[in-house]
Parts: C-alpha cells; sequence; structure tokens
C-alpha cells in the first residue's frame, strides 16, 4: 500500500469478525512501530498482547466504565496494551526535565509509534482503534504491569466488520498558517 494512501484510508474499526490475528501478525505490525521516531531514541514504548479472552475479559469488565470501549476490547482478537516506561523520555541523565513541557514527551513518543502501529495493521489488512478511555490503575493491576510504566493506550485491533466513514477533517486553509 501506498504510504499516503495508507494514512488517509486508515480508519478506527470498533467491530471485528470471528477470525484470529496470529502472532506473526501481531509481531510483524510491532516490527513496524519500532521504527516510529522517539525522543533521543528513548524507544520506551512497550506492548502487552492480550490474545486470552478469559484475560481481555477481564480488562474490559475491569479496565473501563465506557460501555462502547467494554464491548470493543471484548469483540476484538486481541488488545495491544501500550505501555511507556516512566521518566526516560524529555529527560537529561541526571533525571531532570529537557524542556519546560515536563513529562509531555513521553505521551508524544507513544502517539508516534501508535500511529505507525495502527498503519501497520491496516496494511496487513487489519481494522484497529486507538482507546484513551480506560481506568489506568485497573489495567496496571489486571496485567501486572511493572512499576515504572505508564499505560499509553489500548490499541483493539482485528479483521474489520464494518466499513467505517471518515469523520470529517478540517480543511488544510484551517490548520496551516504559512508565514
Ligand atoms: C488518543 C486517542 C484516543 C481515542 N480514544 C478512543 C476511545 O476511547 N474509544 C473509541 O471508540 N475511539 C477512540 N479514539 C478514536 C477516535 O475517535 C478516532 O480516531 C477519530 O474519531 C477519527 O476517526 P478515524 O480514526 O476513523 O480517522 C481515540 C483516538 C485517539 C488518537
Amino acid at each position: 500500500m501506498e504510504l499516503i494512501e495508507g494514512i488517509k484510508s486508515r480508519r478506527s474499526i470498533r467491530k471485528f469478525t470471528d477470525e484470529k490475528v496470529t502472532e506473526e501478525e501481531i509481531r510483524r505490525i510491532v516490527d513496524t512501530a519500532r521504527f516510529a521516531p522517539t525522543w533521543k531514541n528513548s524507544q520506551t514504548a512497550r506492548y502487552i498482547a492480550v490474545i486470552d479472552p478469559a484475560l481481555k475479559e477481564k480488562v474490559a469488565d475491569e479496565g473501563t466504565s465506557f460501555e462502547q470501549n467494554r464491548n470493543i476490547i471484548k469483540a476484538a482478537p486481541v488488545l495491544i496494551v501500550q505501555t511507556t516506561v516512566d521518566k526516560r523520555s524529555g529527560y537529561e541523565r541526571d533525571g531532570s526535565f529537557s524542556t519546560s513541557k515536563g513529562t509531555h514527551w513521553q505521551s508524544y513518543d507513544a502517539g508516534l509509534c501508535g500511529e505507525a502501529l495502527v498503519l501497520a495493521a491496516h496494511e496487513a489488512g487489519l481494522g484497529s482503534v486507538i482507546m484513551g478511555i480506560y481506568d489506568e490503575a485497573k489495567v496496571i493491576e489486571v496485567l501486572g504491569i511493572p512499576e515504572g510504566q505508564s499505560v499509553s493506550a489500548l490499541i483493539a485491533i482485528g479483521h474489520p466488520a464494518e466499513e467505517a466513514q471518515a469523520p470529517k477533517r478540517k480543511e488544510v486553509e484551517d490548520i496551516l498558517s504559512v508565514r
């Protein structure tokens, strides 16, 4: 798939068929996410692929009170829990912040990795949706995520069972100023 076409045609998919996603497919998607740019190449993103139905159900039931997300997680064959290692992205070696934006760069990096990941899924013919509404403490508890990591996003992946329409985008004129 051509790169720009892939970026423009990717949609958030919230309905999935029962078809499984193989571990090889998951591996290939994460392999692409590794190549996203990150703060000083700090590469703090980590991925937990939850494929065990019982565990996935537990994350859905306990990890979010938002019903839409609960249903998505249950329906998707794979839930990628994206975590990031704290206190590296945007930090100096002595532990001080590198910029006035504090912890901001950790999330920025996670977003770049997340975009690469969902584009790789799209290229593989899979649908995905990034979810930000979850109870971080509960997700950490259910999955036993080690101390020193934050949950940056939940990303459901599976074979699409819907053709989603693109929500309206702002025009270039509305978002670009050239000075
Ligand atoms: C950081 C972030 C958080 C999001 N959280 C949710 C969510 O909790 N639940 C959901 O259904 N969609 C969620 N979305 C998907 C957006 O609603 C979606 O990307 C947006 O409407 C544009 O649609 P598109 O992805 O099809 O282009 C999230 C997307 C991003 C980038």
